[in-house]
């Protein structure tokens, strides 16, 4: 039900996004209200209105679009749906409990306590993948990737020739080299001006070396400078024949109707970027020490093995509050992390919130 209303987010946000070519529909306002606040979609406005950590948004009657916050229940409450249920737990037989946190060979006591497609052995008591084929990786050993041919296969090493990403082990990308040939690299691994495949998103796993000061910058594993940042003008043109004054990681928003606009920061700078791709490295490296795989919740491998590297990353790839404002309303991982909420309303651009809900599918 949570992926539903992400998902949903994220059909409204494309749908204004495509309206959003007259300057005045450019962005929505987002609320993050407290408790008892109305909240649910105002069909007048298209606004969503959200409710912030630790609230979730009843309707009264199943087809209402407006609601009210109330307080999210705790683990062994009663619940109707997994959206009343505190962070990332869900409901399970109309008690909020934690399910699907274990992994393949883990303890469990049934089924719901397993990842994924995986099974709770009644004879051994531990999570095991449910047929002779399988249907991702979390049914595959960690050091294994599930093929198209739905077999578990060893993916080919660090420095072996490769032709896609999803050939390489969990984290390592298939990188070209100087020459065209293409080898798997370990995550955040890659010397400067080696050549990387950029995603555009600060917050994905680069191939390059952060703690040596490296980015994946268009294409090339570079070193941040901070030096080249202008300061940021306060009124420019927004339209697409006016010479932007906007850097790479702002977009020009109007502020009202024509095309005056200001500069908004809708992605990370250069030096956030590293910092993200530093306490990420970090993650990713306790992970692939402890084989745990990515699942966050508070009784997975990720939180007994890698929860401060886990906390951390999420504080040093958090975006400022203006472009975050629909994770830090809704943080699955409030239950592992102490995040502060925010209740205020402040104007972020569609295309972020796009962004956003798409960082959170692929990440
Ligand atoms: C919550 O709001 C509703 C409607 O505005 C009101 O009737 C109700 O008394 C409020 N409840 C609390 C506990 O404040
Ligand atoms: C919904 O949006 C309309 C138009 O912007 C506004 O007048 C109204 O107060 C909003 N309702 C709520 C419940 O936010
Ligand atoms: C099933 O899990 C075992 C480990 O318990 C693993 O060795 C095997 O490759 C997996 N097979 C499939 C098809 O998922
Ligand atoms: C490209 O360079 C790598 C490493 O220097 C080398 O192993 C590989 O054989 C080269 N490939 C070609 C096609 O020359
Ligand atoms: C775009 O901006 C330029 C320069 O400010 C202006 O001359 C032009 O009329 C604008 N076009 C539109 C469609 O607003």
């Amino acid at each position: 039900m949570k992926q539903i209303i992400i998902l949903a987010i994220f059909f409204l946000a494309a749908f204004y996004a495509v309206q959003g070519e007259q300057c005045d529909l450019y962005y929505e306002e987002y609320a993050c209200g407290g408790f008892n606040t109305t909240c649910g979609l105002n069909v007048t406005s298209g606004q969503q209105l959200l409710c912030q950590t630790g609230y979730y948004c009843q309707f009264a009657n199943k087809d209402d679009k407006l609601g009210l916050c109330q307080e999210s229940i705790d683990l062994g409450g009663k619940c109707t749906d997994d959206d009343q249920c505190l962070g990332s737990y869900d409901c399970e037989n109309g008690v909020c409990a934690e399910t699907q946190f274990a992994q393949l060979g883990e303890e469990c006591a049934s089924t719901a306590d397993c990842y994924s497609k995986l099974i709770c052995s009644t004879a051994t008591k531990t999570c095991t993948n449910s047929s002779t084929t399988c249907h991702d990786d979390y049914d595959c050993q960690f050091d294994e990737n599930c093929g198209k041919d739905n077999q578990c296969f060893a993916p080919i090493a660090v420095g072996q020739v490769c032709d896609k990403d999803d050939e390489c082990g969990t984290y390592s990308l298939c990188e070209k080299l100087a020459n065209g040939t293409k080898v798997c690299a370990a995550p955040y691994s890659l010397a400067e001006n080696a050549i990387c495949s950029d995603n555009g998103n600060p917050n994905k796993i680069t191939s390059c070396d952060a703690n040596k000061g490296l980015v994946c910058l268009k294409d090339v594993c570079s070193l941040v400078n901070t030096n080249t940042l202008t300061p940021t003008p306060s009124d420019v043109k927004c339209n697409s024949t006016a010479t932007t004054t906007c850097q790479d990681f702002e977009d020009c928003i109007c502020t009202s109707a024509g095309d005056q606009g200001k500069c908004y920061q809708t992605s990370a700078t250069p030096t956030q970027s590293l910092q993200c791709a530093k306490a990420n490295s970090k993650f990713i490296q306790c992970l692939i020490t402890n084989k745990c795989q990515n699942i966050v919740k508070p009784s997975s491998c990720l939180y007994n093995h890698c929860a401060s590297e886990y906390c951390d990353m999420k504080d040093g790839c958090a975006l400022p509050q203006a472009i975050n404002q629909v994770e830090n309303c809704q943080d699955i991982a409030q239950n592992i992390c102490a995040v502060t909420g925010s209740s205020s309303t402040i104007a972020i651009p569609m295309f972020t919130v796009v962004a956003l809900v798409l960082s959170v599918f692929f990440f």
